[in-house]
């Protein structure tokens, strides 16, 4: 057994861990048998020198193998997931997996909750009434094999040995490591089964990564992860510097998706959501055309049946916020620019996010976009709306948008938002 301060030591120092010390390590602390401030210092000394290849594919595995892999093996379709790194407007999945589905692969999604300015697809969902999040292995399985796809919590029996570190790096410093990133999305995609797994790499100002360089470096290294543990995995890379579609909430996305799902989407969520989609299917070995499937209804149908299924009613009207505020453009000409992470931190501000994990929601609260890159406005025109179940929250959403517009005298150049395939 090895002691964990030679092992803190030798990472300090830039030296590689050996297979057995990393095993022994993950599982130590997934029971509670290292200490937190011994693992933070190891965590820090990782996150300065990083984890090769090889380390990673084995302190990958060892947090797979802290707790259960879901067998996804009766499922009569082929398996294929989707994950996002987490953008602002992010409402694709609610989109992407009934869309998937309703073209023949099946689609096993555990998701999270928002934390910070990025929304969590769970929040967005739980604005249904109804809805459940958390289901256990055989409800999740049930409701796969039934509508074809599903989207839920992940169980405390899934990688239980993420849950205590992303837990520690979030206090410690230590979350933004490309290695510490790369083996906490990913242990958790592994052991939840799935054969094939498309990652959504977000870059720009409202991602985890702002610059192309290091996004690049994250899908590789998941991508490799993901090969090497027997999932098909491809990333694509896509912008994130203004919110993806018009609504940043959670009834409010739930809104826009299901007026995406109904073939009124805006341009940019479905522009993503469909190219995604492609990637996946193709993953997945599926010949179909998702676009056909967003515009007859079957993909709104499958959506429908996955909400029921979970105990969701998806013709309750959803929750609408007492209180809102609007802002308004300042001069007349082109939007030009609407910072992603601003609307995420206003919207999180109003209640649409939390701040410390137990936070409670409020499903009502976000911001809605009247105004996106590329539209022309005049002066006085209404760009955003902010929307609060409580009043006293609008001052600091304001304060937190100054500077978060900017208009020209000329439409600015459009720009696509796929910016690269990482293939396996
Ligand atoms: N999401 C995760 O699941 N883990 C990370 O480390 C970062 C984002």
């Amino acid at each position: 057994m090895p002691e964990v301060i030679d092992l803190i030591l030798a990472k300090r120092d830039g030296r590689r861990l050996a297979d057995d010390e990393i095993r022994w390590l993950i599982a130590a602390y997934a029971r509670g048998q290292v200490a937190d401030e011994q693992m933070s210092a190891l965590l820090m000394a990782v996150y300065f020198h990083g984890l090769d290849q090889a380390e990673l594919r084995t302190w990958t595995a060892a947090m797979v193998a802290s707790g259960d892999r879901l067998d996804l093996s009766q499922v009569p379709w082929p398996t294929v997931d989707k994950h996002s790194t987490g953008g602002v407007g992010d409402k694709v999945s609610l989109i992407l997996a009934p869309l998937v589905a309703s073209c023949g692969a099946a689609v096993p999604q555990l998701s999270g909750r928002g934390l910070g300015h990025t929304g969590g697809t769970l929040d967005k969902l739980e604005s249904i009434p109804g809805w459940r999040a958390a289901l256990p292995p055989s409800d999740m399985l049930a409701v796969l094999g039934q509508v074809g796809c599903v989207i839920c919590a992940a169980g405390p029996g899934l990688a239980p040995a993420d849950r205590r570190l992303y837990a520690l790096r979030d206090v410690t410093g230590t979350v933004e490591s490309i290695p510490l990133i790369a083996s906490s999305i990913m242990s958790k995609k592994i052991a939840e089964g799935t054969s094939a797994l498309v990652l959504d790499v977000k870059v720009g100002g409202g991602a985890f990564m702002r610059r192309l360089v290091d996004a690049r470096e994250l899908a590789r290294t998941m991508v490799a992860l993901g090969s090497e543990h027997g999932v098909r995995t491809s990333a694509l890379l896509t912008r994130m510097d203004a919110p993806l579609g018009r609504a940043v909430g959670n009834a409010v996305e739930v809104e826009e998706a299901i007026a995406t799902l109904q073939g009124e989407g805006p341009e940019d969520l479905v522009e993503v959501t469909l190219a995604l989609a492609v990637e996946m299917l193709r993953l997945a070995g599926v010949d179909a055309d998702p676009a056909a499937a967003l515009a007859d209804g079957r993909a709104l149908g499958k959506f429908r049946a996955m909400v029921t299924a979970q105990g969701g009613d998806p013709d309750a009207p959803l929750p609408r916020a007492a209180h809102s505020e609007t802002m308004f453009a300042p001069e007349a000409g082109w939007l030009h620019r609407l910072d992603a992470r601003a609307v995420g931190v206003a919207a999180w501000r109003l209640g649409a996010g939390r701040a410390r994990k137990e936070d409670p929601v409020d499903p009502a609260a976000g911001v809605f976009c009247l105004v996106k890159p590329g539209d022309p406005v005049t002066r006085g025109q209404p760009v955003l709306e902010l929307r609060s179940n409580d009043d006293d929250r609008m001052t600091g959403a304001l304060q937190s948008l100054e500077g978060a517009i900017e208009i020209g005298p000329h439409p600015p150049e459009a720009q696509s938002l796929i910016l690269e395939r990482i293939g396996p």
